[in-house]
This record gives C-alpha cells, structure tokens and sequence, in this order.
C-alpha cells in the first residue's frame, strides 16, 4: 500500500467508526483502538504534507479562536413553524392541508412525524460534498458563520459519503447538546463559580457561538440533520421526505433513528401519544414532534406563508408539572460553604419518577415567587434531574405560614452566615465545618478526583464525627482497626478500602489538585495545571501570570489557585499529603496522556539518519510503548530506515502499519509535544 492509499483508507475507516459512536452510539472498537488509528493517520499526514486534506478526520480542530462571527445569508429563508398544543390543533392541522389538497381531513396524505430536538437549528453547505460553510439560523434570512465549530461535532461528516456528490447542496438540522454532556458542562461551570445554563437548549447555543472552537470540540455537541435544499433550478435527491431522510444517513449525516412514515393524522396522533410518554427515555431534550406532508411535490401546493410552511407543524409537548405539598424548606451546605435551600415535598409521580427533592435556587427566589412552607406548589421538569419549584397555589381562604427566612447560621456547625453584597449566595465561612468537610472528603474520594471506591456518604459520616478524619491527608493514616471498630464495617470492608485508599496515592497529578477542591478548578482546569506544571512543586512556586499563562485558565482560575496555595491551612494538607506518600508530579507531567504508547509494540529496522537506534527506543519507552527485535502480528509498528532487512518484508507480509524516519518522528514529537 502506498502513502496515499493508507490514508484513504485511514480515514474512511476512522470516518466509520466516529459514524458508529457520534451517531450510532455504538462503537465497535475502545477508545484506544480509535486514538491509534488517529494517529497513525497524523503521523503519516505529517510524513506526507502534500496528502493533508481540510476534509480529513485530523481537520477537525481548527486554529485559532476567532474575533467574531460573520453574518451569511441563506441559500433560503429557514423558516419556523407553527404549533399545535392539543389533538384539535393537530386535527385543525391535518384539516388545512387537506383542504387546500382538495381532499378528506383525516384521509391517508402520508406524513412523517419526527421528535423536535431541542437545540438551534443550523445550515450546512456542502459543495462537490464537502463541508464547506455552517451558518446559525439567525433571523431566518441570515444568521452566523459558525462553520469552524460545526466541525468539530463529530457526528457531522465533513465529507459526504457518495462517489457521486452533488455540486452545491445545504442540509438543516439541529445541533443541541445530550443530556449528559449537559450535566457534565453545567457541573463545571457551577465548579467554577458561573451559572449553570438553564437547559440543554441554551447550554448549546452558548457552546456554538463560542469564539475558541477547541473549547467547542470539549462540550460533546450533536446533531440532527432534517431537510435538504438545493439552489434554484436544481432538483432534489428525492420525491418524499422519508426517502430524504435515508439519502442523508446513506451520506454519513445523523439522523434520529426514532422517525415514523405515518399514513394519517391517526397515525401521527399515536406517534405524538407514544412519545409524549415516553420522551424522558431519550437521551436529548425534546419538545414535540415535528409532522410533516411526506409528498415533496404536495408541499409546493400547501405553501408557506412569511414566517411558518402550511405543510408542517409542531406538535408541542406539554410541560411536565405536577403539584404537591411543600414540607418544609432545608438548607444544603456545599463544599465551597454555600449554603443552599431546597424543598421536601410530599412525594409525587413527575415523568416516570417520584420527586421528593426540588431546587429552590436561593433566597432572593424563594421571595420573589413567595414560596412558604406549607404551601401547594407546582413543581416542572425540564431539562435536568432535579425538578424546581414553580411556585404556589394559593386561593384567598388559603392560611399560610409566615415568609421563609435564611437561618442566620450554619445549621452544621453554627457559624454566622455571610454573604458578599454583590451575591446571591450565603457562605459558611468556616473551613472545619462539619459539613464542608463531609463534602470535601467525598469530592476528594470521587471517581472523577482520586476515586477511592468504598468510601461512601455514610462512612464519610462516621470518620468525621468520630473525629478520626478532619483532611483528606487524614485519610492516609487510617488503619484496618481503626476501620473496622466503625459501624457496619467488617474486617473484610476495612482492609479493601484501606488497600484502595492506599492505590489512591498513586493516582495522576490532576486527580489530586481536582479532588483538593480548590474553588473554580474542575477537572478540565486540574488537567490544565497538571499538564503545564507537572509537579506540586512547580505548581507552588507559580506567580499568578504564570498561571494566568496556562491554556484555559483565566484571571478567576489564577487567582483562586494562589489564593487556595498561600493558605496556611491548605499547605499544610499538601505537605502532609506529600508526607503520606501521595503522588505529587507526573512522571510525564500530563495526567491522561502520561503514557501514549502503552500496549504499543514497536520495531526498528534499517538506519535512521536523524537518531540512533537507542534514542528511538528511548523515545519509545519514554512514552510507555515497547521495543522488540522481531514482527509479529501483535507488532504495532515498523519504524523503516534506510537499507532496512527482512524485518520490513515480514512485516509487509503480516499488514503491520510501517512508519518511515518522518512519521516515526512526527509521531514521537506529536506525543511529546502534549507532555
Ligand atoms: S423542520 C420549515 N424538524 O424547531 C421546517 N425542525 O420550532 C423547518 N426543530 O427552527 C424545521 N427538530 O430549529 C424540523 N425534526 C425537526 C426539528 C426541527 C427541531 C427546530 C428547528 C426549527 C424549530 C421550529
């Protein structure tokens, strides 16, 4: 195989297997197996520049951030639609269309109905079948370019897959973002000190308007392509939506899979029932279902007016409410010492599930939508797990209890509340609270910090108010006795997880300073520190430029960092940390990438003009793969020099990937590179 075969081969496989997990969720191969194909295809594009390609899977990541957003008029107004929030609306629908097709309401016109994903919709133009523009739906006639972002969804392709494309074609759809990549953003954001996005919806409209798109490719947006439109005077690639549909996952596009041909209005009210009740079973936000006339040309003679087509409508979702009684108001004290109220409420059924737990934002909400204990309130879901309180029912002979007040004091350890005069929030200021210190301990032993499995909500209990564990470095010095003497905790139970506290002191540089809890540092900021200091050490010794100099990190990062290291407090945890043998640098200086090459077996053959033999096997193994003297099947790689041996015949015999000096170099540097 030649260079350039490799890579086209490369990249309609990596092309296929982004296809199965972006848009099938269902991969084929693990992650590492995709990451090797990556970058086997980046070593050879560097090899071979003249083979790169805007097109290629590598492509994805664009450059630089960019100033602003161009405005782009569309090749056609994007138009919106009308909506039906009952059965009679929806008949009253199907009754226009038929009437203006001179035909029966409720006789078979043939619709399909879709799910009305909850996200923005977006204009991809693909010429000669490449991505070549995205553009926001704007005000319908002309909206923004965000084509660097669009690329870097990944379940977009950036070339369509068709020997035959057609020479200028825009595909709509909708890009939103899944409810748990939803979850996972509103989570950071909430750890750094922002407000979290109120739905799904807005959270993607602000990820693709957003000016860096390697932040963009981070928040795991995705889409949905619905409708096809081609230039004046071309013709479509097909008769009937349902047939549009097919061409475009046939090209590579997401398309919900959940779409329905129905014959009638019937049909499509059951489609409307089905998912009505069972929308919470997706993972995206939905808000209807979208129904429209299949018949291409039937559409031309139903028209549109200026703002919606008479062809289609939405069938809206009712908002999932529920009412019930508010017991009382409680406050939750965080981590960071925010204190928080939330409702208990008399349990009832919402969406499938028994709600007991509502969010009550703060104290300014609770007033503003006076809300008493007592109360009949109607609760919603929306977007999230946790539904919030809408407000009460109340009628005139109604007697309610006095209005809510915030407790002056910390309900965990009594301490005086503040609140700075520019917030929302109350704080419990003291860093032995109880409660703080609860939280801590299991911010510190979760999966996504230092990940100590055993280590739970009750037995975080037990150990601070035994007075056994005060800082997480307490955690390191507890013995099988001391565990085991707690209730509920066998022997058994006490030596694993003094054995998986102890695994814990190895864990990678970011995990720690994710789990110190330090305030605006989630983990994609601990991984930024990690990766650009390596060490605690390095980390201690930065000014705030130099670590207002991290990518990611801003002027609140910065400062907030400092501000958690010159606490006298906090350094005495790490050095106590540091004295009980925790890990506190990275050999590799990077958390997730320390060891890039691992599970990877290489072999040199013939002379490398660049380096010798032993500084590629040095390079090698630095990054964790292998260097063996003969090709097997299970060989990775053939780094060729010049007058290689037999080794390269073998391994041409065998189909092991070979690399020459370039690539073998590219590759290595790649790597290093991220260190
Ligand atoms: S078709 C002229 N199909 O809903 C018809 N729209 O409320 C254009 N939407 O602006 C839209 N899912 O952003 C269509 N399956 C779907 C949809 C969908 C979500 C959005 C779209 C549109 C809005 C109108």
């Amino acid at each position: 195989m030649t260079p350039a075969e490799r890579i086209a081969a490369l990249r309609d496989l990596i092309r296929y297997h982004e296809e199965r997990y972006y848009v099938y969720d269902a991969p084929e191969i693990t992650d590492a197996e995709f990451d090797a194909l990556m970058r086997e295809l980046e070593a050879l594009e560097a090899a071979h520049p003249e083979l790169v390609d805007p097109s290629s899977p590598t492509q994805r990541v664009g450059g630089r951030p960019a100033e602003g957003f161009v405005t782009r008029r569309h090749l056609a107004p994007m138009l919106s639609l009308d909506n039906a929030y009952t059965v009679d609306e929806l008949r009253a629908f199907d009754e226009r269309v038929a009437r203006a097709l001179g035909v029966e309401p409720g006789s078979a016109i043939g619709y399909v109905a879709e799910l009305k994903i909850d996200g923005l919709s977006i204009a991809l133009t693909y010429e000669q079948g490449r991505l070549v523009r995205a553009v926001t739906r704007g005000d319908g006639v002309q909206g923004e370019d965000v084509t660097a972002n669009a690329r870097v969804i990944r379940a977009l392709p950036l070339r369509l897959r068709t020997d035959a494309p057609p020479e200028l074609i825009e595909i709509r759809g909708e890009v939103y973002l899944p409810l748990a990549a939803f979850a996972k953003m509103n989570a950071e954001r909430e750890e750094a000190g922002e407000p979290p996005f109120a739905n799904p919806r807005n959270a993607a409209a602000g990820a693709i308007r957003t000016l860096d798109s390697r932040l963009v490719a981070r928040r795991g947006l995705r889409a949905f392509c619905y409708q096809i439109v081609v230039p004046p005077g071309a013709t479509l690639p097909a008769e009937r939506h349902a047939r549009v549909l097919e061409q475009l996952a046939a090209w590579g596009c997401p398309v919900e899979p959940h779409w329905e041909f129905c014959a009638d209005i019937a049909a499509v009210e059951r489609y409307c029932e089905h998912w009505r009740e069972h929308r919470r079973s997706l993972p995206f936000d939905t808000d209807g279902v979208v129904v429209k006339l299949d018949a291409l040309a039937l559409r031309e003679k139903v028209g549109s007016t200026a703002k919606f087509p008479r062809w289609a409508t939405a069938f809206k979702f009712p908002t999932e409410q529920a009412v019930t009684r508010l017991i009382r108001i409680d406050v939750n004290v965080g981590r960071t010492g925010a204190v928080t109220p939330f409702a208990v409420l008399e349990p009832v059924q919402l969406g499938g599930t028994t709600i007991q737990m509502a969010t009550l934002h703060n104290e300014q909400e609770i007033a503003r939508r006076d809300i008493r204990e007592g109360d009949r309130v109607v609760i919603e879901k929306g977007g999230e797990i946790i539904p919030k309180v809408i407000g009460p029912v109340v009628s005139e002979q109604d007697t309610r209890g006095p209005a809510w007040r915030m407790p002056t004091h910390c309900p965990a350890c009594g301490s005086q509340l503040v609140r700075p005069d520019d917030e929302v929030i109350w704080r419990c200021e003291n860093v032995s609270c109880p409660a703080r210190i609860r939280r801590s301990l299991l911010h510190f032993a979760s999966r996504r910090a230092m990940n100590i499995e055993g280590l739970g909500e009750a037995l975080v209990d037990q150990l601070v108010s035994s007075g056994l564990v005060r800082t997480c470095a307490d955690l390191y010095r507890l013995t099988e006795e001391q565990l085991a003497s707690l209730d509920r905790m066998g022997p058994v139970s006490a030596a694993n997880l003094v054995r998986e506290i102890d695994r814990s002191r190895s864990a990678e540089l970011w995990r720690l300073l994710h789990g110190l809890g330090i305030r605006h540092v989630g983990e994609g900021g601990a991984r930024a520190l990690a990766r650009a200091f390596g060490s605690m050490e390095r980390l201690r010794r930065a000014s705030v430029d130099e670590l207002k100099a991290v990518p990611d990190v801003g002027d609140v990062v910065a400062e907030s960092v400092r501000t958690f290291l010159d606490e006298p407090a906090n350094a005495e945890v790490i050095d106590a940390l540091a004295a009980a043998g925790v890990r506190m640098e990275d050999e590799h200086q990077d958390g997730r990438l320390h060891q890039p090459l691992a599970g990877k077996t290489f072999v040199l053959t013939g002379t490398l003009e660049r380096m010798t033999r032993e500084q590629a096997s040095e390079a090698i193994v630095a990054l964790g793969g292998k260097v063996s003297s003969s090709v097997s099947r299970r060989t990775s790689y053939v780094v060729v020099g010049a007058e290689p041996g037999s080794k390269l015949d073998k391994a041409r015999a065998l189909g092991v990937p070979l690399l020459d000096e370039a690539a073998f170099e590219a590759l290595i540097m790649e790597h290093q590179a991220r260190e």
